[in-house]
């Protein structure tokens, strides 16, 4: 392969330049994307060093996004999941730069994870990559507003995977704030992460199917938790806290929800703040047959009319995450 041969029957994937390291060998080659004829070009060949003059010379002209072809998905992955900790680590670099990094790198792991749900290599790399996320969660404080301000509004499963950890690791921030150490913050973001993984295997047309379900597809749906539970254990990666998680994430206080239908403290703990996170993001995301809500509709939808189905005092706490966000927060108060 030569700089500048025309590779365009190859399919390629963006990534942002700010998830290169300077002085690594990257494991895989890069391209660039020509402006006007849309061709992609290769800039730098499969294992060569990434420098600072490569970097100045991309930041001179502009270029903020580079592009990796599919087939070597694997060792993008590998390179990322494993740089993200230097990245979170890098006096150099602000929080909101570390953010945009943390949130783009997740989302495309998980997007691919979702893809090949039993692909434990994939599992582990998202893994990897969630865990530097949680360092930069709990350590910086900046962090926490910089990713609720990036999460993405598309209806998409891992997206939501990722909104879905955020959130719920803000609040388990909060909720935990005197006894962190008490936590494993680490295996919690895995299963906020992985709460929705049984999705993988239910068809897309059942997941972004506009309007109600009918009842076959409804009960398919249901199923998500414990199929879920299942990929875990297929692939050696269940424990008490990612079941926890996975399978009791849509059972509610009342009692109502599924598969058990189980009800207060009978729910995992950890399975009630996903269940708060979970449903704010659902409702604050677009899809295709109704208007996102913005956030201080959704959590006064959430109080209104869900009274029954959270934990009340975790609820509290999750209202007090957008209001110490002064930026993005909405001014008025649903809880008041
Ligand atoms: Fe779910
Ligand atoms: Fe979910």
């Amino acid at each position: 392969m030569m700089p500048g041969e025309d590779l365009s029957g190859l399919s390629f994937f963006p990534i942002q330049l700010q998830s290169l390291r300077v002085e690594t060998v990257l494991p895989f080659p890069i391209f660039l994307r020509h402006a006007s004829s849309g061709q992609y070009i290769l800039y730098r060949s499969k294992n060569t060093s990434f420098t600072q003059d490569i970097l100045q010379q991309l930041i001179d002209n502009r270029i903020e996004e580079i592009y990796v072809p599919r087939s070597e998905r694997d060792e993008f992955f590998e390179y990322a999941s494993r740089e993200i900790r230097h990245v979170v680590r890098d006096p150099d670099m602000d929080s909101r730069q570390k953010a945009e990094v943390v949130y783009s790198t997740t989302t495309r792991i998980m997007e691919d994870l979702f893809a090949t749900p039993r692909a434990s290599r994939r599992l582990r790399q998202a893994k990897m990559a969630i865990h530097y996320s949680v360092e930069f969660i709990l350590y910086d404080e900046k962090a926490t507003r910089n990713l609720l301000k990036l999460t993405s509004h598309d209806y998409y499963t891992y997206t939501h995977s990722v909104n879905v950890t955020i959130y719920a690791l803000a609040l388990a921030r909060r909720v935990y704030s005197g006894e962190l150490d008490r936590h494993n913050f680490k295996l919690l973001a895995e299963g906020f992460l992985l709460h929705d993984l049984g999705k993988s295997v239910i068809p897309a047309s059942i997941i972004n199917h506009p309007g109600k379900l009918n009842e076959t597809q409804w009960n398919l749906m249901r199923q998500h938790p414990e199929i879920g539970r299942k990929i875990l254990e297929e692939t050696h990666q269940n424990n008490e806290v990612l079941d926890a998680i996975v399978y009791q994430h849509h059972e509610r206080i009342d009692g109502k929800g599924y598969p058990r239908q189980i009800s207060r403290t009978e729910i995992h703990p950890y399975a009630r703040l996903c269940a708060l996170a979970d449903v704010f993001d659902a409702i604050t995301t677009v899809r295709s047959y109704r208007e996102p809500l913005t956030t201080f509709e959704a959590l006064k939808t959430m109080k209104d009319t869900m009274g029954d189905h959270f934990d009340w005092d975790y609820f509290n706490e999750f209202v007090k995450l957008f209001r110490e966000d002064s930026d993005s927060a909405d001014p008025a108060d649903p809880v008041s």
